[in-house]
């Protein structure tokens, strides 16, 4: 079993980014910038935020998060968002999900300038991913993509199972490895909460990407040989053995499962480190557009 290590990859390709950004700064331009909006104090989300807001820093990136109250206006948040998309010196923005309750997150994703949306959650991007156009990928499955090519690891002809159909994730990774491309070529299979005999389409998975937001959900039980397993799953769940009481696992039995496997991503260090990495390539590509 070999591991496929997120923070190895995510280390490579940052220092490729930061060397690239210290080009441009040394040739009189600005540096890149990047705005995250975060609504609420959800720990989860600012935790992410954080990370993605010292990471750009790490790389040379300018970062700006704003930190707007859980009972904003959608009004507010859009004249927020309005006001980034009018701001030439901002590159990328990001909105953090999940939006409160009264917040129309659709509404809100599509007031994104197309060209600002790194998170390639606009469906103009969204569109343009599906037929191939040269767009924003959704950091995630983005961060995927770069951990199969850096292990070079084989997808032509490969059947690939997805556990899990979300709009971030799930349906955007099952499009990608269906792509003629490399990364891609995949025969692709996207399993979900009402597929019948999970497991039988999971033990013909030569890739399992597993992406469905339940604890060890994909048991050693369901891998077959040599299989090559992706967890995307970030679940905390209580825990006696950290000092805050939770822990972070996976959607897969790690222990179990990367006994089988021939390779295998861990959680935390897999998926986790990539997310951001894509996030970091979008924003780059985004001040680089702009010519
Ligand atoms: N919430 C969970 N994942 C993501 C992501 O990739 N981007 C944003 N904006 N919110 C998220």
């Amino acid at each position: 079993m070999k591991l496929i290590d997120g923070k190895e990859v995510s280390s490579a390709i940052k220092e490729e980014i930061k060397k690239e950004v210290s080009e441009i700064i040394d040739s009189g331009k600005r540096a890149p910038h990047l705005v995250a909006i975060i609504v609420g104090d959800d720990p989860a989300s600012h935790t992410y935020v954080n990370n993605k807001e010292k990471a750009s820093v790490s790389v040379g990136i300018t970062s700006t998060v704003y930190k707007l109250p859980a009972n904003i206006t959608q009004e507010d948040l859009l004249e927020t968002i309005n006001f980034i998309n009018n701001d030439d010196e901002i590159d990328g923005m990001i909105v953090q999900l999940p939006l409160p309750d009264h917040i129309n997150k659709d509404i809100v994703i599509n007031a994104i300038d197309p060209s600002k949306d790194v998170d390639g959650f606009h469906p103009m991007n969204v569109g343009k991913m599906v037929t191939g156009e040269d767009t924003f990928l959704p950091a995630t499955p983005f961060g995927i993509l770069k951990m199969l090519e850096y292990y070079k690891i084989e997808t032509s002809g490969k059947h690939c199972v997805v556990v899990g159909r979300s709009n971030i994730v799930g349906t955007p990774v099952s499009i990608l490895l269906s792509r003629k491309a490399y990364p891609g070529d995949c025969t692709v299979t996207v399993c979900h909460s009402r597929t019948q005999n999970i497991k039988d389409f999971c033990l013909q998975a030569d890739i399992l990407i597993a992406a469905i937001g339940k604890p060890n959900f994909i048991t050693e039980d369901m891998v077959k040989k040599d299989a090559v397993v992706i967890d995307v799953g970030t679940n905390q769940v209580k825990s006696d053995k950290t000092k805050s009481g939770f822990a972070l696992v996976g959607d897969v039995d790690f222990a179990e499962v990367s006994k089988k496997a021939s390779y295998i991503s861990p959680v935390p260090g897999g998926v986790g480190p990539m997310t951001i990495t894509g996030l970091l390539l979008n924003t780059l590509k985004a001040y680089k557009m702009k010519g």
